[in-house]
C-alpha cells in the first residue's frame, strides 16, 4: 500500500531461488514453507522477470491467497494486477470450474503482460483497467486489495463490493504491536478501522516477521 515500506515485498531473484534451490549449498533454507511452487506461479514469475517487474506478493501472502480460494465458490477479484503473481497465487488454489477470478490492472503494458499467463483459461479474466471498473462486477466471494493506494480502499468503499461470507485481503502490512497501530509515526487508520468495523470480522496475520495482512470476513 501506499505510504507504506515496500520491504513486504520480495525481489524476484529471491522467490525464484527459493523456488528452484531448496538446499542452498547442502543447508536447509530458512523459509517455512514447501520451496516447490505452483506452476502458475512460476509462470507468472517467468513473465514479471521478462517485464523486469518486481512488485508481487510475497509468496507467504501468495500460500494464503491460495488457501482462501480453496474455500470460494463464485467472483474473486483483485485490484492491481501487476505482472500477475497474486492472480497466479489465487488461480492455484481454485477448486471445480464454478469459481472466476477477475483482476484489474491501470498498467497496460503490465496487465497485458499478465493476460498471456491465463490466455487459455476461461476462469481468468485480465482487465487493463481501473479497478472501479470492477465496482458492478460483484459483489465478491474474495477480494484482494493490492493497488498500492489505501485511501481507495477503506471499509466504506468496499463493503458493500463483498457478498455475505466473503473475505478481504489486504497486503503489505508491516507488523505493529501497538494499538492503535502505528505505521510511519502515525496512526494507522486504515488497518484500524478495517479491523474494528461491525461489517466484518477481521484478523492481522502475520505471514512473515516483517510482513503482515489483514484478512476480513464479511458478516
Ligand atoms: C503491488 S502491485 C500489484 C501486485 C499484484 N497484486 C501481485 O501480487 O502480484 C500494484 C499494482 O496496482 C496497480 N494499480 C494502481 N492503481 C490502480 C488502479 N486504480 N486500478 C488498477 N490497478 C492499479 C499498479 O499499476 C501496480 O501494478
Amino acid at each position: 500500500m501506499v505510504g507504506r515500506p515496500r520491504i513486504a515485498r520480495q525481489r524476484i531473484s529471491q522467490a525464484v531461488r527459493h523456488a528452484r534451490r531448496p538446499f542452498r549449498d547442502g543447508r536447509l533454507d530458512t523459509v517455512s514453507h514447501p520451496p516447490s511452487l505452483p506452476e502458475i506461479v512460476n509462470r507468472a514469475f517467468d513473465v514479471s522477470r521478462r517485464a523486469g517487474y518486481v512488485s508481487f506478493c510475497r509468496n507467504e501472502t501468495g500460500r494464503l491467497l491460495a488457501m482462501l480460494a480453496a474455500t470460494r465458490d463464485g467472483t474473486m477479484a483483485e485490484f492491481g494486477t501487476g505482472c500477475g503473481v497474486g492472480t497466479a497465487w489465487l488461480r492455484s488454489g481454485v477448486r471445480g470450474e464454478k469459481a472466476r477470478i477477475v483482476t484489474a490492472e491501470l498498467n497496460p503494458k503490465l496487465a497485458e503482460a499478465a493476460a498471456e499467463i491465463f490466455r487459455d483459461d476461461d476462469q481468468v479474466e485480465v482487465l487493463a483497467a481501473d479497478w472501479s471498473t470492477l465496482l458492478d462486477r460483484g459483489p465478491y466471494s474474495l477480494l484482494f486489495l493490492d493497488s498500492e493506494e489505501p485511501t481507495q480502499v477503506s471499509v466504506d468503499a468496499i463493503a458493500d463490493l463483498v457478498e455475505d461470507g466473503g473475505i478481504v485481503v489486504l497486503d503489505d502490512f508491516t507488523p505493529c504491536e501497538l494499538w492503535p497501530p502505528i505505521t510511519q509515526g502515525r496512526v494507522d487508520t486504515l488497518r484500524e478501522h478495517w479491523l474494528t468495523d461491525d461489517r466484518f470480522t477481521a484478523v492481522e496475520v502475520m505471514v512473515a516477521p516483517d510482513a503482515s495482512t489483514i484478512i476480513a470476513t464479511k458478516r
